[in-house]
């Protein structure tokens, strides 16, 4: 393991001022989202607006990697050149989803299980050599009645560390993702208790199986309400309970932490970010962004479909890499949002 190359790499996932772009939907993923604009999903169209995605002017600045499907690692623009070169030559890292999605899991209702170990090891050689330098594994913990158990959480997070050394083994950064599910009634303090009770197991996993932490990205989700809790935190609130969980949680030798957006809107994200980073507190970590939705929402809709669109939607999809950038260094101001 070349342990200086790997956390160079994991430094500048994180760089101030600087997130990260999820764009790795799978095909039913991407099929929801097109759905909701009324676009076919099919191989010509994902590229048509991923295409966009890589080489919006302005995004490549505030976006220091791209996480790619393994369809759009190797795919290239009409002029001919490779996503994946489009991104480095742009200054950033292009990255590449290596989970193969979740299924029931076994003998626990309501709960999932992410797979894709299997052939783990040969694929990502191959995925070195077209280019990716970093992974992602997304681990899913669902809260409701009397979950998630412990067997969920320490399946997940075995595997989640199984991921992360074979990763680092073929020399790629790993992000390791345990996703807690906003959907449900539950407070911000079940929130919370799981959300410690999954880093404690992540990190204690991690450790066992010798993953070098200082080359290792945390990809979280935000401590806040469920979606249909009556009483919602405020963004403040949820800053302070998030920055105060994964202090508890969180090795101070980890390079930084990139939140999911996970169903909040895009303003939402942005602005919960920015309170963490402007809060003054002192943090071994950075705080970052990994946002799919967030940062998509607005583009998708603005592209609907027509390349006579995709100017505007680049143009949107900046704004929103600009704004984010901004709340990694607590910088970020509504005024922003004007430009549009
Ligand atoms: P959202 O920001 O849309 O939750 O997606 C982030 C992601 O990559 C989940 O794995």
């Amino acid at each position: 393991m070349n342990r200086q190359a790997l956390e160079e790499t994991a430094n500048a996932m994180v760089a101030p001022g600087r997130g990260i772009l999820a764009m790795d939907e799978s095909h039913p993923t991407c099929t929801r989202r097109f759905d909701s604009i009324g676009v076919d999903c099919n191989e010509d169209s994902r590229r048509a607006y991923r295409g966009l995605l890589v080489t919006a002017p302005g995004a490549a600045e505030h976006l220091s990697g791209y996480i790619l499907f393994d369809e759009t690692l190797r795919q290239s623009t009409d002029a001919g050149d490779r996503f994946p070169d489009l991104i480095e030559s742009s200054g950033s890292i292009p990255g590449i989803k290596v989970d193969t999605g979740t299924i029931d899991m076994p003998l626990h209702p309501g709960e999932k299980y992410t797979r894709g170990l299997d052939g783990l090891d040969e694929r990502l050689i191959e995925y070195r050599d077209l280019g990716a330098r970093f992974a992602k594994w997304r681990a899913v913990i669902t809260i409701g009645d009397g979950i998630p158990s412990s067997a969920c959480i320490d399946a997940n997070m075995w595997a989640l560390a199984m991921y992360a050394s074979f990763c680092q083994d073929a020399g790629i950064v790993p992000i390791v993702e345990p996703e807690i599910l906003m959907d449900g009634a539950h407070d911000i303090e079940t929130c919370d208790f799981a959300s410690r009770a999954t880093l404690n197991a992540l990190f204690s996993a991690l450790y066992r199986q010798n993953v070098h932490i200082e080359g290792t990205v945390l990809k979280a989700s935000m401590v806040l309400s469920g979606s249909d809790c009556p009483v919602q935190a405020s963004d403040g609130e949820i800053a302070e309970k998030t920055i105060e969980c994964l202090r508890d949680t969180v090795p101070a030798a980890l390079p930084g932490v990139v939140f999911l957006s996970g169903g909040q809107t895009a303003l939402q994200s942005t602005v919960r970010l920015n309170s963490m980073n402007a809060s003054g507190a002192d943090l071994p970590w950075r705080l970052s962004f990994s946002y799919g939705r967030a940062l998509q929402d607005p583009a998708l809709r603005t592209w609907n479909g027509s390349a006579d669109n995709a100017a505007e939607a680049q143009r949107q999809l900046a704004l929103r890499a600009r704004a984010n950038g901004a709340a990694t260094l607590g910088e970020y101001s509504p005024s922003m949002e004007e430009a549009a």
